[in-house]
This record gives C-alpha cells, sequence and structure tokens, in this order.
C-alpha cells in the first residue's frame, strides 16, 4: 500500500472508531464548534495541537506557521485571532514553540531561503532584542533553545499589541494568553509565562485609550 492509500484507510478506521466510542461524536460536532482555546504553534509535524494536549476535535482552534510567529501584517494570523477572540469567544490562548525549532535555527544562521528569508526575518528581529543574552550562550543547541523561549514570550507580547486582544481584555477580562515550550525529547511542555488580562499592565505606547476599545 502506499502511503497516500493508508491514509484513506486510516480515516474510514478512524471514523469507525469513533463513532463505536461514542455514537453521537460526529452529530454534535457537525452542529457547532465551541473551543475554549486558540493555539498558536509552530508548523512542524512533531507538534499537533490535539495529540499532545490529550483532546479531541472541536477543543482547539488553531493557527500554524513557520515558528510559531504572530506577525502583524499576517491576515491569516490577524483573521484566526479575531474569529476566535470575538466569534468563538476563546478563554485562553496557547502560543506554543518547540525546542529544537528548525525556524529558530535557520533564523540565527546566515543562508539564504528565497521567499522563507522574509519570514525568518521576523525572528532575526527577536533575536536582535537579546542579542547579548543569546551571544553569551556558547552551545549552538543551547542558543536555539533560549530563542525558541525567548521568542515565544515576544509573540505573546505581541497579541497584546491587537486592538481584538485589547477590546476583549476590556469587555469580558479575557483571553488569558499562555506561552509554552514543547520538548520533543520527552513529549512535556514548560510553562513560560501566563498573562492574565489587564489592559494596565500594557506597555502605554502599546496601549490603545479606552473610548477607542469600546468602538
Ligand atoms: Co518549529
Amino acid at each position: 500500500m502506499n502511503p497516500y492509500e493508508k491514509l484513506l484507510i486510516q480515516n474510514k478506521a478512524w471514523s469507525a472508531d469513533q463513532k463505536l466510542a461514542d455514537a453521537n461524536f460526529f452529530g454534535r460536532l457537525e452542529k457547532q464548534q465551541s473551543p475554549k482555546f486558540l493555539w498558536i504553534g509552530c508548523s512542524d509535524s512533531r507538534v499537533p495541537a490535539n495529540q499532545i494536549t490529550g483532546t479531541d476535535p472541536g477543543e482547539i482552534f488553531v493557527h500554524r506557521n513557520i515558528a510559531n510567529m504572530v506577525v502583524h501584517t499576517d491576515v491569516n494570523l490577524l483573521s484566526v485571532l479575531e474569529y476566535a477572540v470575538v466569534v468563538l469567544k476563546v478563554e485562553h490562548i496557547i502560543v506554543c514553540g518547540h525546542y529544537g525549532c528548525g525556524g529558530i535555527d535557520a533564523a540565527l544562521g546566515n543562508k539564504s531561503y528565497g521567499i522563507i528569508n522574509k519570514w525568518l526575518l521576523n525572528i532575526k528581529e527577536v533575536y536582535k532584542t537579546y542579542q547579548n543574552e543569546i551571544d553569551a550562550i556558547e552551545v549552538h543547541e543551547d542558543k536555539v533553545n533560549k530563542l525558541v523561549e525567548l521568542n515565544v514570550i515576544e509573540q505573546c507580547q505581541d497579541l497584546i499589541k491587537t486592538s481584538t486582544i485589547q477590546k476583549a481584555w476590556k469587555s469580558r477580562n479575557a483571553p488569558t494568553i499562555h506561552g509554552w515550550a514543547y520538548g520533543l525529547k520527552d513529549g512535556l511542555v514548560k510553562e513560560l509565562v501566563n498573562i492574565e488580562p489587564d489592559l494596565s499592565s500594557i506597555n502605554p505606547i502599546f496601549r490603545f485609550d479606552a473610548e477607542e476599545l469600546d468602538k
């Protein structure tokens, strides 16, 4: 059997298993999704949101890109964020990076990757912010992993700079933002940061006027 055919056969088996375990599973999900979580993760195939959190379809709204970036010109990310926060009213946003991230590693190097260079620029900017701290680390793998952590923290901060988050914080005191780093070696998550809704905690230069947030 070729690998592609295998996917379709496994799909039939999965569907049958789900129905066997819960006859109403698809009927329930077909009607609506009401996930409590938005996941912003890396596209890396080894970091699937549902599997590593032991959750089912319907529980996590997902956006993934190279190195789990929150880029303010990325219409895809911004649309997913708006839908998750305003329509689905998620309670939590998880930005999940992972140790040994190839995107972070590439951003720390000087090879050219065609169009991907433009994406990596966003990560290089994060490196520049923490350059002294990262340069002080000797082992390359450790540099990558430090930037993985700092990048997650920085992306969480970038979320807070959006009017989408600031409006939701004002109107419904949610969502909470969490920064995670996932270990490919042991499958475990390290919590890096938890940011509770608090407009006064935002650096004033990034804070919209209160009346703007009611519009
Ligand atoms: Co990655």
